[in-house]
């Protein structure tokens, strides 16, 4: 049997990680400025990690939602502990695509409306409703996902997203706090209140997808917490499981209140899952990631800025994008094969996207600075 063949690859092959590492067959070591579309949030095969799961598949895999997991409950505690955000109940699903179809079908079970309003450029995932409002994917959209209205916004044009808020005919507004399929191009933060009241006065659900910019990434622990904005969902995935495929909407539950069956899912808040997902909150605690992505991405973007052909440094944290004068397709080919560097890209043909591992020092700041040089050297 084939391998359904769906995606451009890259001709190489890690077999291993180690923190911001990975080798090959050879190996090869490769620093990690990508961590696999920003799922790396404590480096690869952190030892803490490592424990945690396998204890846990020691004790049990799996069991089914329809009986007693405590460690749901452990997950939802720590969450709000380290994410210091008060007053959400968890729903755990497998990946942020699924985060963001709970999420939108959550808001029209809330108001029974069937449009959803999303911002140019946004990715929200390839399920149903979430590629419906991805306006970077419309190519991938297949006539079965056209069942819900979805009204795309500029994120700079805060009057018209005020004004579609206001029609009353949406169930939700999805925002991501920063892009990042996009190519990091962020809401301005101080919109986000106008938002927040505009929702309120209409009865539409505010949904912040933190599926890639959240989780520490950002130098807050969610990207919208550079604000006072309380949003009615949030959406989690990526980072959140280091590797392992876990996802969670965080629902507020006075708004929202659960009703027995609405949502379901059979693996979703496995007993692997969530040891995995305990396990990185505890290293994000414990070595104080939030602070780490802060501190390394002001250090990162000055740096940055400095470098020959750069037009603009955007992003936040440790989720940057490098916008050159050219398109970064070669660049990113010759960083992997000549300098055992791995990035990303964006739909911003121009943008190079930057997802370190959250643990991330100088020295690994340094040694990417010297990699990216040597190949801007040979544009
Ligand atoms: C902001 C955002 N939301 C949702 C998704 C979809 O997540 P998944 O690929 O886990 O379904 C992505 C994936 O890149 C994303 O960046």
């Amino acid at each position: 049997m084939n391998i359904y063949d769906v995606y451009s690859l890259y001709d190489v092959t890690p077999v291993r990680g180690k923190g911001s590492y990975v080798y090959d067959e050879q190996g090869t070591e490769y620093l990690d400025f990508y961590g696999g579309h920003a799922v790396i949030s404590i480096g690869h095969s952190h030892p803490h990690y490592i424990n945690k799961l396998t204890d846990q598949l020691e004790q049990i895999a799996f069991y089914s939602n329809s009986v007693n997991n405590p460690l749901q409950i452990a997950l939802a505690n720590k969450l709000e502990t380290v994410s210091k955000v008060k007053g959400y109940d968890l729903f755990l699903i497998n990946s942020g695509a699924e985060a963001n179809d709970n999420a939108l079908k959550l808001a029209s079970f809330y108001n029974g409306r069937k449009s959803i309003l999303a911002l140019t450029n946004s990715f929200h995932g390839r399920t149903s409703a979430a590629i419906n409002v991805t306006h970077t994917g419309r190519k991938h959209q297949a006539p079965i996902n056209h069942g819900a209205e979805a009204v795309y916004c500029d994120h700079e044009d805060l009057e018209e997203i005020i004004k579609e808020i206001n029609s009353g005919q949406h169930a939700c507004i999805i925002i991501e706090g920063i892009q990042g399929v996009g190519g990091l191009d962020m809401i301005d933060p101080s919109y986000l209140s106008d938002i927040r009241k505009a929702c309120d006065d209409s009865d539409t659900i505010l949904i912040m997808d933190e599926v890639q910019c959240g989780y520490a990434r950002s130098g807050n622990f969610f990207s919208f917490q550079s604000t006072d904005v309380r949003p009615d969902v949030i959406t989690v995935a990526k980072g959140m499981g280091n590797g392992f495929p876990v996802g969670g909407v965080l629902i507020d539950p006075i708004k929202m209140p659960a009703v027995k069956s609405r949502l379901g899912t059979t693996y979703g808040g496995n007993h692997l899952a969530c040891a995995a997902s305990i396990a990185v909150l505890e290293v994000i605690e414990e070595e104080k990631l939030v602070d780490n992505a802060e501190t390394l991405g002001a250090q990162l973007k000055s740096e940055l800025a400095k470098l020959p052909y750069v037009t603009n440094v955007k992003g936040a944290g440790l989720m940057m994008g490098l916008e050159l004068e050219f398109a970064i397709k070669d660049l990113r080919k010759n960083l992997i094969f000549n300098h055992q560097l791995f990035t990303g890209s964006s739909t911003n043909l121009n943008l190079l996207r930057l997802l370190p591992p959250l643990n991330i020092n100088t020295g690994h700041v340094e040694q990417f600075l010297e990699k990216l040089s040597a190949g801007l050297k040979q544009i």
